[in-house]
Formats: C-alpha cells, sequence, structure tokens
C-alpha cells in the first residue's frame, strides 16, 4: 500500500496497491488508520467487498454502530431502490426520498447518538449516470480558518443536537417517525480534540438544534453561520463516484452531504458506522 494523491488541499488522500479484503490487521491497518486521523478521509479505489469483508474492515476501526432497526446488526444501504433493506418506517418511497434529501444537508452522522460514531465506511455498489457525488469539508481545516471573533464565541460552548432536527428541515411529517425519536437530546463540547494528534475541529451537523446557556434563536443563527463559513464552495471535496470506491471519513473532523441524481436511475452504496470508543476522544467529549 503507498499514500497517494490528496484529495482537497487541506484534507483528505487516496490510498494505492490495498485490496481491502486482505488488509493485514498488524501491518497494513496501523498505517491506514495513522492517515485516517491524519488526513479525515482516505478513499480506495477498485474495491470489491462484500458484506462479511466490509464488516471485517470495520471492526478493525471500532464497534459496529447498531441503532436497533433491524433485529441484529445489518449492513446499511443508502439508496433510492430495494427498500427492503431500509428501516420499515422509511420504506415508503416518498419517506425514502425526503429521508435522502435530509441526507443533503450538511452533517456528520450520528451527533445525535449517546455514542456517537467514529467513522462511516461507505462502498458504491451501484451508480446512476450522473449526479450522486458525496460532497466533504474538513471541520479541522474549518475551525483553523474562522476568524477570532468567530472563535472566541464557540470555544467552550456545549451544543445540543437531535437527529429529528434535521428531519423537520425537510419535512415536518417525517421528523415524527419514530425512527427519529429514539434517543433523548445530546450535549457536546463545541470542538472536539483529537487525542492522538491534539487537533481540534468543530463538532455541529445538521442535526445541531441549540447552545447551551444561549436563547435559542441567537443559537440557532451561530450554528447557521458556523456552518455556512465551513462549507464555503472552496473548502469542499466533491466525490464523484465510481462502482468499487471505499470512501472512510472521520465523523469527528468533518462534515459531509450527498447531492441529487435522477431518481429513476439506481444509486446504491452500502454503510457502516462504527462508534467512537475511549481512545477516540469520547471521554473528554462526556466530561
Ligand atoms: C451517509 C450519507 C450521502 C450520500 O451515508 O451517511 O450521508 O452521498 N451519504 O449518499
Ligand atoms: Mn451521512
Amino acid at each position: 500500500m503507498k499514500l497517494g494523491r490528496s484529495l482537497h488541499p487541506d484534507f483528505g488522500v487516496e490510498i494505492e496497491d490495498l485490496d481491502l479484503r486482505e488488509i493485514d490487521p498488524d501491518t497494513e491497518f496501523p498505517r491506514v488508520r495513522e492517515a485516517f486521523e491524519s488526513h479525515s478521509v482516505l478513499l480506495f479505489r477498485g474495491q470489491n467487498l462484500d458484506d462479511d469483508s466490509h464488516i471485517r474492515l470495520a471492526r478493525l476501526f471500532g464497534p459496529l454502530e447498531d441503532r436497533g432497526d433491524f433485529d441484529g446488526f445489518r449492513v446499511s444501504r443508502v439508496t433510492n431502490v430495494e427498500l427492503d433493506a431500509r428501516p420499515k418506517e422509511v420504506r415508503d418511497s416518498d419517506q425514502n426520498l425526503m429521508n435522502l434529501k435530509a441526507n443533503m444537508l450538511w452533517h456528520t452522522d450520528s451527533i445525535f447518538l449517546p455514542v456517537p460514531a467514529l467513522a462511516n465506511l461507505l462502498h458504491a455498489k451501484v451508480l446512476p449516470q450522473t449526479g450522486g457525488n458525496t460532497e466533504l469539508v474538513s471541520t479541522r481545516a474549518g475551525w483553523r480558518k474562522l476568524t477570532d471573533s468567530l472563535k472566541s464565541r464557540v470555544r467552550g460552548k456545549v451544543f445540543l443536537h437531535r437527529y429529528s432536527h434535521s428531519r423537520k428541515k425537510v419535512d415536518p411529517g417525517l421528523a415524527e417517525s419514530t425512527l427519529f425519536q429514539k434517543w433523548p437530546d445530546t450535549r457536546w463540547p463545541s470542538l472536539w480534540r483529537n487525542p492522538v494528534n491534539g487537533e481540534e475541529a468543530l463538532y455541529l451537523a445538521s442535526h445541531t438544534f441549540g447552545i447551551e446557556d444561549m436563547e435559542a434563536e441567537a443559537g440557532e443563527a451561530l450554528i447557521e453561520e458556523l456552518i455556512d463559513a465551513l462549507t464555503q464552495p472552496e473548502a469542499v471535496y466533491s466525490h464523484p463516484w465510481k462502482v468499487g470506491d471505499v470512501l472512510i471519513w472521520d465523523e469527528r473532523a468533518t462534515l459531509h452531504r450527498g447531492t441529487p441524481w435522477p431518481y429513476e436511475e439506481a444509486r446504491t452504496l452500502s454503510s457502516i458506522c462504527v462508534s467512537v470508543t475511549a481512545s477516540d476522544g469520547l471521554g473528554s467529549m462526556q466530561a
């Protein structure tokens, strides 16, 4: 394996010459993990993972995230087809499409869970002819570049998160679904400090609805201002998917969003999120 090109001047790297089905946990994985900590997004082209090898790879990063939508763990499909592979609450095609639309708001996955996600490992299986890129920004580079006055309004603050908040922006009815009402609000410090390299990153998403000890409207306005500052066009890496791509991102240090495609064409990505553990900085976020 070797490190290839950067995906964006600020973050992201392609890793070449590695078949992820055969990754050696003792020699190759530590190098992949090191690249993940420093670059925040990893791209591997030309992979062919079945669910078992996808799961094996994900487990090297951490415990598999199970939101309890099925009996036991299942690899998720981000898709506009095969609706039976989606939780039953969004199986209806309108609901599923609205849920995909909510994915098109800048977010980090699982910030609303009591134990949030460390990474999403996405693998492209079926793609449309056009559209359907996934876009990412670094909230580490983004934080560094904020003005001092904006920084001082954020440091030391606690942000509040709720899954249904992002769904409400797309459709109030969607937000009512039990799928989005399962967890109590979460509260996390505004910055996630990476325990390996000390780098701080803003930790917020479309799910972020407020700031502790701030009036609701002022909190929402500041959150909007921050997401806007982080996601200016020059900060964005837009990934044009090819079948076989595996993209792995650090949920603690990035925001991402889907982009539209002609929905009569199929698009299916397999996705596994893994949860953070103490060594990823969970303890200091809970303090
Ligand atoms: C996700 C996600 C966006 C996309 O899988 O978490 O937001 O482009 N996907 O499908
Ligand atoms: Mn997502």
